[in-house]
């Protein structure tokens, strides 16, 4: 393809006597801006409707992956039902008592009495006392008081059986009956 060059465009009496030059780009110069403009064409059109990626379907999709992951509301749901029929066996105290020996002795004592961590014969619950309260605190403790999410490091089934332990223990100190601690209005 061959291209008129150096022409002038000729209005060097308006701007002082500069010439200015009629050149055409180069031709891959101009290839490229147009293989840009064609790629924006597709570029849009495959983010926007084929693969669809705004960000409220990427959050979208991740939310659901995370609820997915964990469900948050379902497990809540399942631990509060779990809460009211919570039956506390010998099996579960024993089992429960050998992981308090392990887990828990060194900051609520070894008679429960309480150390770093509160008593849990007496008749005072900081967090409450149902069932539903003392399994949640065991659950998602209190981080900043230094009680730990035991649920990051005991399964559901020790979490039961520790918490039977403890409310077993509370029941003997304190006289309280398995209803009067599921009820909501047995929070002391
Ligand atoms: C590192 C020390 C530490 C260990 C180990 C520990 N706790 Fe605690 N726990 C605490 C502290 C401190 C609190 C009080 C939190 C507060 O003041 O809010 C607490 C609170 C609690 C409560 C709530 C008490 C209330 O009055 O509401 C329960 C129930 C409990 N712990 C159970 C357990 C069980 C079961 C274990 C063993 C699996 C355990 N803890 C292990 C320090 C500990």
């Amino acid at each position: 393809m061959s291209k008129d060059t150096n022409e002038l465009l000729g209005h060097a009496d308006e701007a002082d006597g500069i010439e200015e030059y009629d050149n055409p780009l180069p031709d891959w110069w101009v290839g490229l801006f147009w293989i840009t403009i064609i790629w924006a064409f597709g570029y849009t059109i495959h983010y926007h409707v084929i693969a669809d990626r705004s960000f409220e379907n990427a959050l979208a999709r991740e939310m659901a992956a995370a609820e997915a992951r964990w469900p948050a509301e379902a497990a809540a749901a399942a631990a509060a039902a779990a809460a009211e029929t919570f039956t506390v066996t010998p099996e579960l105290v024993s089992a429960g008592e050998a992981l308090y020996a392990t887990q828990c002795i060194a900051c609520h004592g070894a008679e429960l009495e309480g150390l770093i961590g509160p008593s849990f014969v007496d008749d005072e619950w900081i967090h409450g006392g149902t069932v539903a309260d003392i399994m949640r605190i065991i659950r998602e403790g209190v981080p900043e008081k230094g009680m730990i999410p035991w649920e990051q490091i005991l399964s559901a089934q020790q979490i039961n059986e520790v918490a039977a332990f403890v409310i077993q223990r509370h029941m003997d100190a304190t006289g309280r009956t398995i209803e009067e601690m599921r009820g909501a209005d047995g929070a002391m």
